[in-house]
């Protein structure tokens, strides 16, 4: 399964995501079987790294963000990724200003409703703020891939 994540600037949310997700598939030995990468829409950090508050965090659980490059949403996203998850409403709203289809927009959901289905939970934007905010979003992040990587396991997303 092709696997999206998204925020708004990919340097926080998105690649804390997509680096929590790969760790958890790696760590049941599917990590071969599924793919997954993250985007954003603000286009003034373009090829950067994460925020290295972001990189510090994941690295504290384990985890290695530093490879990743920040890149744009674009609409053939839709065509290659079977499941696109945002963290908060913007990113609902601006993935749906791309949307072709019903179809495409049924692959969208909000990342949290894998933990508390159907409630739009959002993972608030550490962006600008401490140590603490970036690690509450990487806690809601990482119940989320981890219920998530399981689903995977089981066939049963
Ligand atoms: P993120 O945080 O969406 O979690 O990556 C942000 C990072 C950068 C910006 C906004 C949000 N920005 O406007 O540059």
């Amino acid at each position: 399964m092709n696997i999206l994540m998204i925020c708004l600037g990919n340097i926080c949310r998105s690649p804390m995501a997509e680096g929590v997700l790969k760790h958890y598939l790696q760590n049941l030995n599917i990590d071969h079987l599924h793919h997954v990468d993250s985007c954003g829409f603000e286009p003034c950090h373009l090829g950067e790294k994460p925020h290295y508050k972001a990189i510090n965090v994941a690295q504290k659980h384990g985890v290695d963000i530093s490879n990743q490059r920040q890149r744009l949403f674009k609409v053939e996203d839709f065509d290659v990724f079977d499941k696109i998850f945002v963290m908060d409403n913007g990113n609902y709203n601006s993935v749906k200003s791309f949307a072709r289809s019903m179809e495409d927009m049924q692959k969208v959901d909000f990342l949290y409703n894998i933990v508390k289905p159907k409630q739009n939970i959002i993972v608030p934007d550490p962006w600008g703020g401490t140590e603490t905010d970036f690690e509450h979003s990487y806690a809601m992040i990482d119940q989320a891939c981890k219920i998530l990587a399981n689903n995977l396991k089981n066939n049963s997303l």
